[in-house]
């Protein structure tokens, strides 16, 4: 079978077994001509909950579909490759973060969503990477331990002085892969770009930084900027995708290592066998897990 005539069958049998497709930012071209919604892993799940299809396929990596299945609890939720996952998300565990909680006690616990549903049950809140600064601004303890991304935290603690930090000692792996020196060389490169970080990267590589946000927000933000040219510091994909939509302009990756090969496992064929009922994994969850994650999950909504 060729690319097009797979695209065409997942098309085909997505309608005939009323399946919604979700595809993070970070995937290729070909599964975002397929997908029903692109976006970041917050925006994705919400567009979920509120689609009426019963079955959805996410396509990015295990705590998203995670993320989705706990914000429509009554659907039917697949990962297309069980393989995908964040490493950042799989860096912590209930007991290193209980270990945490002991040193830091009294502190608010705020966790990325890039974490695993089961550590989700014990944090107070959860965040994105576009809604960190809003809500721990908004939260009543001054003292937050951010986990598990301390570049994130980091970010974010800049913005509040006032409040106390404490980070746990992880990271992107792809994003913490870049260094100042990249930053600095692609702006010499590139003198006229404007430079569009993740806040994933390390604080001096965010320093450098014309623009910092979320894979969406750096998105939004190249298609309305009057400049022509853009260092784009996160994943690959991200430049392919603005490059492709925006021809008039160019875009330039900020260092060839930001390439995350988790979020490149799934294929199309990933999601023709899942539709075909051949493949992938349907997300089950604990009712405990359901819950204590719901809770969390659902204060971002609230306070987000
Ligand atoms: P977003 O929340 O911006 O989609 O980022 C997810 C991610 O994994 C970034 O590396
Ligand atoms: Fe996880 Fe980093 Fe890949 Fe995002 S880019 S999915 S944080 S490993």
């Amino acid at each position: 079978m060729t690319i097009k005539e797979i695209q065409e069958e997942i098309i085909r049998l997505k309608k005939e077994k009323d399946f919604c497709i979700l595809a993070h930012a970070y995937q290729g071209h070909e599964i975002l001509e397929v997908a029903d919604y692109m976006g970041d892993s917050y925006g994705l799940s919400v567009e979920a909950s509120k689609d009426s299809r019963k079955n959805i396929i996410m396509c990015g990596v295990r705590f998203m579909a995670e993320t989705c299945k706990i914000l429509s609890p009554d659907k039917n939720v697949y990962l297309p490759n069980p393989e995908a996952g964040c490493p950042m998300a799989e860096q912590m565990n209930l007991e290193t973060l209980d270990e945490m909680k002991k040193k830091y006690p009294g502190y608010a616990v705020v966790a990325y969503i890039n974490t695993t549903s089961e550590l989700k049950t014990a944090c107070d809140v959860c965040v994105t990477s576009s809604s960190a600064v809003q809500i721990c601004s908004k939260l009543d303890n001054d003292k937050i331990l951010f986990i598990p991304d301390p570049n994130l935290g980091n970010y974010v603690q800049k913005q509040m002085p006032e409040k106390e930090f404490a980070f746990f000692n992880g990271g992107c792996p792809r994003h913490l892969a870049v260094t100042l020196d990249d930053a600095l060389k692609a702006k010499e490169l590139h003198p006229h770009a404007e430079l569009l970080v993740h806040p994933e990267c390390r604080p001096d590589v965010v320093a450098e930084a014309d623009y910092v946000g979320s894979t969406t927000g750096i998105m939004a933000y190249a298609r309305k900027s009057e400049k022509k040219e853009f260092i784009i510091g996160t994943e690959h994909s991200i430049v392919e995708h603005l490059q492709y939509e925006c021809p008039d302009k160019m875009f330039y990756p900020i260092s060839s290592k930001l390439m995350c090969h988790n979020m490149k496992l799934t294929t199309l064929v990933d999601i023709l066998n899942v539709l075909k009922g051949t493949g992938g994994e349907e997300i089950v969850l604990s009712d405990e897990v359901m819950e204590g994650a719901s809770r969390c999950i659902n204060r971002m909504i609230a306070l987000g």
